[in-house]
C-alpha cells in the first residue's frame, strides 16, 4: 500500500531520480513538490525507471493542528508533526505516548532519506534538521517556507555521526510559537563506530527532551512572549514538561542508561545535575559521542543542546528515588530587569536560574544486563586550529543589543543577505569568535546566548571570561552557550556543501526578533 504511493504517487519520480546525484547543489530547481507536473510519471523513459537509488527511508512529515492529553479534564490543543513511513521498516519512526512532540525518526550514517513534508497549520512553515549536515535546499532556510496545504521534498543523504539530532520549525519571526505550540522531534542518528561501543540500547536508551510550559485553567497553551518587552527575555514556562508531560517519572531497573536529553525549550536554560549528588557521567554531546566519558558535578544545557548520559542503578536499591534537577545559576539581568519593570505574568514564577526538579527515577524491579561503560565510546581526533585558514586573525561576532533589539555585530536577520565576513571558501577551516558584549550602556540587558550553527559541527576551542561553570565544550557541537562578559572560539570545517546557511541564537524569542544571519559558503 504504501510502496504503491511511493511509486506511482504524485511525488514526481522524475525529480528523484534528478536528486540521485545526493549533494549536488541546485539541481532541485522546484523544491516543493505539489507543483511538479503530474503528468511527469507519463514521461519518464525506460532508462529513468529502473529502480537506482532508493531512498532508504520515505517518509511523511506532517504539521498539523492535533489534540493531546496532559492534564485531567480538557485535552490540550497543539500542532504536531504525523508521519507516515512509506519505505523502511515502521520502527524507523517512533511516537512518544500520549505527547504533542512528533515522532522519533531513526536513521543508520549513509542512509539515504526522502521526507515530504506538508504544512497543515495555517502558519508557513519549513522543517529544519538541527545537527544534520545536509546540501543547503535542504537545511529548512526561511526563505523556503510553504504555507498551508502546501509541500517541501527533502531528499539527502545521513552523513552524521551517530548522536542525538532534532527537527522544528524556522520560518521566519515565527520559530518560538510555533515550537512552542508542539513542532519539535528527535532524529536519532545510529552508526557503527557507536555500535561497536555497545552502550544500553532498546529501553535502556531512553529520548528526554526537557521544554517549559505555561497552560491556562482550561489546559491550553500560554504564549506570553508575544511582546517586545517579553521577546527581549525569552518565553519562560511555569511547567517543566518531559517528553511533552508534566511530572514526568521515569521508572527504572538496576541497570545502566544511555539517556538523551535535548532541551527544546524555547530559551530556558537548565543546569543539570543528579539531586543525591552522584556525578553526571557525560558521554556524548551535540554531534554525538565523545572520546571517553566525563564526569561533572553539574552541566549547563541551553536550548538546542544534547547532552547524552549514563546513568547507572546498579547499586541502587528497589524503591530507591532520585532526580534530574536543575540547580540555581544566575540567568542574566535582563529577566529580573524585566519584571520589575512590568510587574508581569505567570512567567515570572519560574525565572531562569531557579531550582527545580526536572523529572524524578524510581528504581522499581532488580534486573541485570550488565551494560559496562566503555572507557573509549568513540574517536574523534584532536581539533587542529593551528591549521586553520584564519589562525592569526579569527573572524569576530558581538552579540549586542542594538535600539532594543538583539542582533550580531550589530545586525539583524535579512532573508537574503550575508555581510563580508559571513561569506567563507568551500573547503576553508575558519576560527570564529563570539562575544557576549551585552547591552553596552543597557546594563539590564546582559543575558546568555546559545550561538547555533546550520549545517556544522563544530569544535570549541576556547573560552574565555568564564562566569559560570558547567559548560561541556567538549566533543562535536553545533549549539555553545555563551554567558555574559564570556568570550568563545570554534573551528570550523566548510568542507563541502556551499550555498546559504544560517547561524543564530537559539533562544527562539532572540532568533525570531532577528538575531540571526545567513553565512555563505561560496564554491
Ligand atoms: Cu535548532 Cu536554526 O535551529
Ligand atoms: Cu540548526
Ligand atoms: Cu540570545
Amino acid at each position: 500500500m504504501a510502496n504503491k504511493e511511493f511509486t506511482t504517487g504524485g511525488l514526481g519520480r522524475r525529480q528523484f531520480l534528478k536528486l540521485a546525484g545526493y549533494g549536488t547543489f541546485g539541481v532541485l530547481a522546484g523544491g516543493i513538490w505539489p507543483f511538479i507536473d503530474p503528468t511527469t510519471a507519463s514521461q519518464l523513459t525506460a532508462a529513468d525507471q529502473k529502480p537506482r537509488s532508493l531512498p532508504d527511508l520515505d517518509l511523511s512529515l506532517i504539521a498539523r493542528p492535533a489534540q493531546v492529553p496532559i492534564f485531567p479534564g480538557e485535552p490540550t490543543q497543539v500542532w504536531q508533526y504525523q508521519a507516515i513511513v512509506h519505505r523502511g521498516s515502521q520502527d524507523r519512526v517512533v511516537q512518544l505516548p500520549r505527547s504533542y512532540l512528533g515522532p522519533i525518526i531513526k536513521a543508520h550514517r549513509g542512509e539515504k532519506v526522502r521526507i515530504r513534508f506538508r504544512n497543515d497549520t495555517v502558519e508557513k512553515s519549513i522543517v529544519h534538521w538541527h545537527g544534520l549536515h545536509v546540501p543547503a535546499i535542504m537545511d529548512g532556510h526561511p526563505r523556503h517556507v510553504v504555507s498551508q496545504g502546501e509541500s517541501y521534498f527533502y531528499e539527502f543523504e545521513v552523513k552524521n555521526r551517530a548522536g542525538t539530532y532534532w527537527y522544528h520549525p524556522h520560518p521566519h519571526g515565527r520559530t518560538g510559537p510555533q515550537v512552542y505550540r508542539g513542532l519539535a522531534g528527535l532524529f536519532i542518528v545510529s552508526d557503527d563506530e557507536e555500535r561497536s561501543a555497545r552502550l544500553p540500547s532498546d529501553e535502556y536508551d531512553v529520548p528526554l527532551v526537557i521544554q517549559d510550559r505555561t497552560f491556562d485553567r482550561g489546559n491550553q497553551l500560554i504564549y506570553t512572549a508575544g511582546h517586545r518587552m517579553e521577546q527581549m527575555t525569552g518565553f519562560l514556562g511555569d511547567w517543566i514538561m518531559v517528553n511533552g508531560m508534566p511530572d514526568f517519572v521515569l521508572p527504572v531497573s538496576t541497570n545502566a542508561y544511555r539517556l538523551r536529553i535535548l532541551n527544546g525549550s524555547n530559551s530556558r536554560i537548565y543546569r543539570l545535575a543528579w539531586q543525591d549528588d552522584r556525578p553526571l557521567t557525560i558521554i556524548g554531546t551535540d554531534g554525538g559521542l565523545l572520546e571517553k566519558p566525563l564526569q561533572r558535578r553539574y552541566a549547563f544545557l541551553s536550548p538546542g543542546e544534547r547532552l547524552e548520559i549514563w546513568a547507572d542503578f546498579n547499586d541502587d536499591p528497589i524503591g530507591f528515588e532520585t532526580a534530574l534537577v536543575s540547580l540555581p545559576f544566575d540567568g542574566g539581568t535582563a529577566g529580573r530587569g524585566m519584571m520589575m519593570g512590568r510587574g508581569m505574568m505567570q512567567s515570572q514564577r519560574l525565572p531562569n536560574g531557579v531550582g527545580f526538579t526536572i523529572f524524578k527515577v524510581k528504581v522499581t524491579k532488580r534486573e541485570n544486563r550488565d551494560w559496562v561503560l566503555p572507557p573509549k565510546l568513540s574517536e574523534i581526533g584532536p581539533s587542529q586550529q593551528d591549521a586553520a585558514d584564519n589562525f592569526s586573525s579569527p573572524k569576530d561576532f558581538f552579540l549586542t543589543m542594538n535600539h532594543m533589539q538583539w542582533s550580531i555585530n550589530g545586525r539583524t536577520f535579512e532573508m537574503e543577505d550575508v555581510a563580508d565576513n559571513e561569506i567563507v571558501r568551500l573547503g576553508s577551516r575558519e576560527i570564529w569568535q563570539f562575544h557576549n558584549t551585552g547591552g553596552g550602556m543597557m546594563h539590564m540587558m546582559n543575558m546568555p546566548h546559545p550561538i547555533h550553527l546550520h549545517g556544522k559541527q563544530f569544535r570549541v576551542i576556547e573560552r574565555r571570561g568564564v562566569t559560570h561553570q558547567g559548560y561541556v565544550d567538549e566533543g562535536l557541537k553545533d549549539t555553545v552557550l555563551i554567558m555574559p562578559g564570556e568570550r568563545i572560539k570554534i573551528l570550523v570545517d566548510f568542507d563541502d556543501y556551499p550555498g546559504m546557511f544560517l547561524y543564530h541564537c537559539h533562544n527562539l524569542e532572540h532568533e525570531d526578533m532577528g538575531m540571526m544571519r545567513n553565512y555563505y559558503v561560496k564554491a
